[in-house]
């Protein structure tokens, strides 16, 4: 653990042109820098940078961070070593803090599970090799179906002994940590206390992580599976966390930065049979749906995706689940249905290499493509859905990532046509016009960037268009709540009291309504009195993103709300708002005033239920709301009419 010193220290010594520059080329425009943004494709440059915020922002593909998560993203670390990466920059020497308990214990523990599956890796490797059972059970059904022997040493593939703790007994033998143990999911507590086996006669495929620690176990029956499920793998632990996770990916990084394409399987055996058919650019899925972790794992890597499934429809259901995600993280993804009822294992060994190689090569279907045939199938003779076929296919191929290849779009549309047996020309026509409306889309966002790069960032109309579109008005007011918390809640507002402390007590009989915000004010407050003194620079740089997008929205767009509060309000025009204290008081206020309206309002609606009795005292509350909010707009100086 770095100490929150060292961490300050770096902060300091930041400096996000220097940091960014050294990747993106930056060119100063008024205040902020721009350039092509680095985590999407651009021809025209949308991405800003603050010095003075210390901030970044694509206004194409909407990424935004600060200095660390800049290094995060572009170098694929994650925030420890983002540090690390800075501080080796700037010459600071890291000083490691001790860890806190939980922190300590969650260390320990996935420690501990490496520890423990590296050994049950080596037992079973020696069970599969060195015993009688092993070898007679074991060995010869990995050799019957063609693995040699040089394949399953270096996947580590070993054998679990029938008995019925085998295993148990020696992690006992080697005093393992028992309490531990079942969280491997190698062993289970029968009757309380007794240790045994989980994967009892069965071939072991070790699970490893992108450098190599094993943080799992696939065990897969001999023979068929009857009565018992094909495969057990680890339950979810520390370690295992089955959705990042991609079977053989530790083996296959270099073959798939070499080759530039990474093979997607379903299978472990798959994996390992055309590793030793020499075609190493290969990783499992395990035969779910592909989920979004698992894809950005391979885009680490490479953007050409080519999945290899058989030609049974479950395995092709779960492809096409996952290839929306997949466009939206910018792959190019291709499939190749094995034929025959054959999986990629036993095709490879029917057919060998380089037939493999060949029948993937000239059957890749792109994506598109292959949606299409699937979907027109689906559609059948229905004219309404073959309709609204068509139109989904033009937009699709009118958002192809290198809308300039022309053709390879004229070469979709040719193929899109002839498969929806429809005339070419039409949809040429259908996609140049998506393409026009996306153009014009483009270059009036292209224009109002060029103007407003003169400008604040929080001046990007576009852009506050679109938040608008997703915080609530109610929400707005509780945003501006934390904001003016973040700006100045350590500024003092009197002798006695910090604008944090002002803030609190005034709206503490009104709570916040949006989770987000009640998590934002919730960690401020705890920061603040733990004496942290939390900034905006706190929060920008917290670990937990959800956190650090939050407190970006929140300073990138600090005056939407102000120039909305006239229209609110109805022509009470407000002036001065640039004062530290008018800002104070208008937030407060008006945040109360919003709440007030909305006890005003459910008053009334509770009012037109109540019996008489109630309806005295719903009256009652209705004077008392009316006073506060009369000793409201007075503080306002302005009079709200209703
Ligand atoms: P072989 O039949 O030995 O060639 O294994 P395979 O790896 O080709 O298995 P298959 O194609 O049937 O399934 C693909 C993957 O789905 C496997 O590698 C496992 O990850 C997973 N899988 C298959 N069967 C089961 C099962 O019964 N339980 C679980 N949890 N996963 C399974
Ligand atoms: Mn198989």
């Amino acid at each position: 653990m770095i100490t929150p010193a060292t961490i300050e220290q770096i902060k300091n010594r930041l400096d996000i042109i220097d940091v960014v520059g050294e990747f993106v080329k930056l060119k100063k425009r008024g205040s902020n820098y721009l350039g092509n943004c680095p985590f999407h494709n651009e021809k025209t440059p949308s991405f800003t940078v603050s010095p003075s915020k210390e901030l970044y922002k694509c206004f194409g593909c909407g990424k935004s961070g600060n200095t660390i998560t800049f290094v995060m993203e572009h170098e694929k670390i994650p925030y420890v070593d983002a540090l690390r990466w800075l501080a080796a920059r700037y010459n600071i020497e890291i000083e490691e803090a001790q860890v806190s308990e939980q922190q300590k214990q969650q260390f320990q523990t996935a420690d501990s599970l490496f520890v423990i599956n590296s050994f049950a890796a080596k037992f079973f490797d020696n069970q599969l090799f060195n015993t009688e059972d092993g070898q007679a059970i074991g060995l010869s059904y990995l050799k019957e179906r063609g693995f040699r022997e040089e394949i399953l040493k270096k996947f580590q593939i070993g054998y679990n002994p029938q008995a019925k703790d085998t295993l148990a007994k020696a992690l006992v033998t080697n005093q393992f940590n028992k309490e531990l143990l079942p969280r491997t999911g190698l062993v289970a507590v029968r009757n309380e206390t007794e240790l045994v086996d989980n994967y009892r006669g069965r071939i072991i495929f070790p699970i490893h992580n992108i450098s190599g620690k094993i943080i799992g176990f696939g065990a897969r029956v001999i023979g068929k599976a009857i009565n018992a499920p094909k495969y057990i793998n680890t339950p979810e632990n520390e370690l295992y966390l089955k959705s990042k996770v991609l079977y053989g990916s530790y083996f296959a990084r270099t073959a798939i930065d070499k080759q530039d394409e990474c093979l997607l399987v379903e299978g472990y055996t798959d994996v390992v049979s055309l590793h030793q058919a020499g075609i190493e650019n290969v990783v499992a899925s395990g035969g779910t749906s592909l989920t979004i972790d698992q894809l950005r794992l391979v885009k680490k890597y490479t953007n050409n995706l080519t999945i290899i499934y058989d030609g049974d429809s479950a395995g092709v259901k779960a492809a096409l689940r996952g290839l929306d995600m997949a466009l939206e993280e910018g792959l190019n993804v291709r499939l190749v249905l094995i034929p025959d009822n054959e999986d990629p294992d036993s095709y490879v060994n029917k057919v060998g290499t380089a037939a493999f190689q060949q029948f993937i090569k000239d059957n890749k279907k792109d994506f598109i493509i292959f949606q299409l045939e699937v979907m027109l199938k689906d559609a059948g003779n229905d004219i309404n859905q073959k309709n609204i076929l068509v139109n989904h296919v033009a937009e699709t191929i009118s958002k192809i990532n290198k809308a300039e290849d022309f053709i390879k779009q004229q070469a979709y549309i040719k193929q899109c046509a002839a498969i929806l047996k429809i005339d070419e020309g039409g949809l040429i026509t259908l996609v140049n016009k998506l393409k026009r409306d996306k153009v014009a889309k483009d270059d009036k966002k292209a224009a109002a960037a060029e103007i407003n790069y003169q400008n604040e960032f929080e001046q990007y109309p576009e852009q506050q268009e679109e938040q608008t579109l997703f915080v609530s008005q109610d929400e707005k007011h509780e945003r501006n709540i934390i904001r003016v918390l973040l700006e100045y809640g350590l500024h003092s507002f009197s002798e006695t009291q910090t604008i944090a402390d002002h803030v609190f007590s005034e709206i503490n009989s009104f709570p916040f309504e949006s989770p987000e915000m009640i998590k934002m004010l919730d960690l401020y407050k705890s920061q603040y009195e733990q004496g942290l003194q939390p900034t905006t620079k706190t929060f920008l740089y917290f670990e937990d993103h959800t956190i650090r997008d939050l407190a970006i929205s929140i300073t990138l767009f600090p005056y939407e709300l102000s120039s909305n509060w006239d229209k609110m309000y109805e022509g009470k025009t407000i002036t001065n708002t640039d004062t530290k204290d008018m800002d104070v008081l208008m937030s407060v206020n008006y945040y109360k005033l919003k709440k007030l309206k909305k006890m005003f309002d459910q008053n009334q609606a509770d009012m037109e239920v109540a019996s008489i009795d109630n309806q005295l005292l719903l009256l009652r509350i209705h004077m008392e709301l009316k006073e506060v909010e009369r000793e409201i707009t007075k503080k306002l100086g302005t009079v709200i009419l209703k």
